[in-house]
């Protein structure tokens, strides 16, 4: 992705629909015996991805523009394979799913991730707790329900997102009651409770720390429509803040955002909150930020904290980060380094010093966030960017660039040449 800055994003955005909620519905969409008619699908490879763990399920899916149609009557077998499981980290929540549809389930551990350590104990002590049986073996997982899942009192040690959906997903036709306590409380979590419902589950108290799952013998399909991607809106703040530039934005949920908007106030943005509209007017120069500790919902994202980074490494003074979500979530700061930022990190604490003006240079994405915060930064430099490891913003990001270059922004997607990658590499390595 080239991009020639500074560009000053002046114009109209929309926000898609959240790939962290449309990923566990699909998952849902596999208890449904009815065609499940889901909208504000976006256009990402995580998607595809899960798209194809159900199609190997045996699941009939057809994609009509943003609107996803599923058609699970014809599941079988239940397993997804190795290479499916380690292409997408999240692809474990199917297994509280397909347990409960087929009482069986074989899938490979997700694998290791760029973030961190990502493990998924609490997703298998807690569908342990309701009757499944799991046998570890050489990476994989064979689990096995003798009779049919049963409903119980669950409590996270961590309000895992993944967990708490996956205990939804077992719990929704499991035998009885399924209380869980310190539950997540994540937007995505409030989706999905919204679609059980709605397919005719009995999910009551998602958003709050209990959530109680009566189980129900089965589930119809139904209609339903993605909430707004929060991430993706935050991403668009902190590119139209970071160049200096004023947007509207259009189809995003504000009250999703309430940690994240004050962050953007004491940078000194003006904003506007309307109806699934907001409006953001950069200042002059950006002012520092004292202090952002990452945090479960409803506290400011892990997922927005790159992108926001990079905002306030132009900023007037010093902004100090604390992530305590995962533990390896700093690695593009090194990248923004290469763009003149000046960033200090120590374990879970990273000090972002602001610089006047940030210089283009080739740069590579790191994970899915950290490409967010380069293209954030790419925006406010002097000269051309060059970002590459670009699947892993494919992964999250819809048309990105072109949502950009509407709103003003010099940014495209160029074919590179294995010499020219090749000559990038040499130059990195000189320095
Ligand atoms: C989800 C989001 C991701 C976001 C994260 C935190 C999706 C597809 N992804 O990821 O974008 O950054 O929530 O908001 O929705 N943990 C354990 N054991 C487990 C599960 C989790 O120790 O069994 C730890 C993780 O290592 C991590 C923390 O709990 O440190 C949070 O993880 P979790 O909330 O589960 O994140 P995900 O569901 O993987």
């Amino acid at each position: 992705m080239r991009i020639d800055g500074p560009c000053k994003l002046n114009g109209e955005l929309r926000v898609h629909g959240a790939k962290n909620s449309t990923l566990p519905l699909l998952a849902a969409s596999l208890l449904c015996k009815t065609e499940v008619v889901l909208h504000n699908c976006p256009r990402l490879s995580d998607v595809e991805t899960a798209v194809r763990i159900l199609k190997t399920l045996g699941c009939r899916v057809k994609r009509e523009e943003e609107t996803l149609l599923i058609d699970s009557s014809s599941l079988q077998g239940g397993e997804i394979p190795e290479t499916l499981m380690r292409e997408m980290r999240s692809s474990i929540v199917f297994l509280g799913a397909i347990v409960s549809r087929l009482g069986k389930a074989r899938l490979s551990f997700p694998g290791g991730c760029e973030l961190g350590p990502r493990p998924i104990d609490l997703h298998l002590a807690a569908l342990r707790r309701m009757g499944l049986q799991i046998t570890e073996d050489h990476g994989c997982l064979d689990c096995t329900v003798p009779g049919r899942l049963t409903g119980c009192p669950i409590s996270l040690s961590f309000p895992s997102v993944g967990a708490t959906e996956n205990v939804m997903l077992a719990a929704a036709c499991a035998k009885g009651t399924t209380v869980l306590s310190n539950a997540a409380r994540e937007p995505e979590i409030v989706d999905l409770a919204d679609f059980l419902n709605a397919c005719g589950a009995h999910v009551s108290g998602a958003g709050g720390s209990e959530i109680v799952i009566e189980g129900v013998p089965s589930l119809h399909g139904c209609e339903h429509r993605v909430i707004p991607d929060r991430i993706v809106a935050a991403t668009y703040l902190a590119a139209a803040a970071a160049s200096g530039g004023e947007v509207l934005l259009h189809d995003v949920e504000c009250a999703h955002l309430r940690l994240v908007l004050p962050v953007f106030e004491e940078a000194g943005c003006s904003m506007k909150v309307m109806q699934n509209q907001l409006w953001l007017c950069a200042p002059e120069r950006l002012r520092p930020v004292k202090c952002i500790r990452t945090l479960p919902y409803p506290g400011f994202p892990t997922d927005a904290q790159a992108p926001v980074m990079a905002m306030l490494c132009l900023a007037d003074g010093a902004s100090v980060f604390v992530e305590n979500i995962f533990e390896n979530r700093y690695k593009y700061t090194g990248e923004l380094l290469r763009l003149g930022a000046r960033i200090k990190v120590e374990g879970r604490v990273a000090v972002a010093e602001g610089v006047k003006s940030l210089s283009g240079a080739s740069v590579q994405a790191p994970d899915l966030r950290g490409g967010a915060a380069l293209v954030v930064a790419g925006l406010a430099s002097e000269g051309t960017t060059l970002i590459s490891g670009l699947h892993h913003l494919d992964r999250g990001y819809e048309g990105l660039e072109k949502a950009f270059s509407e709103t003003g922004a010099r940014i495209q997607r160029e074919k590179i040449t294995l010499e020219d990658r090749k000559e990038e590499k040499d130059a990195a390595s000189t320095f």
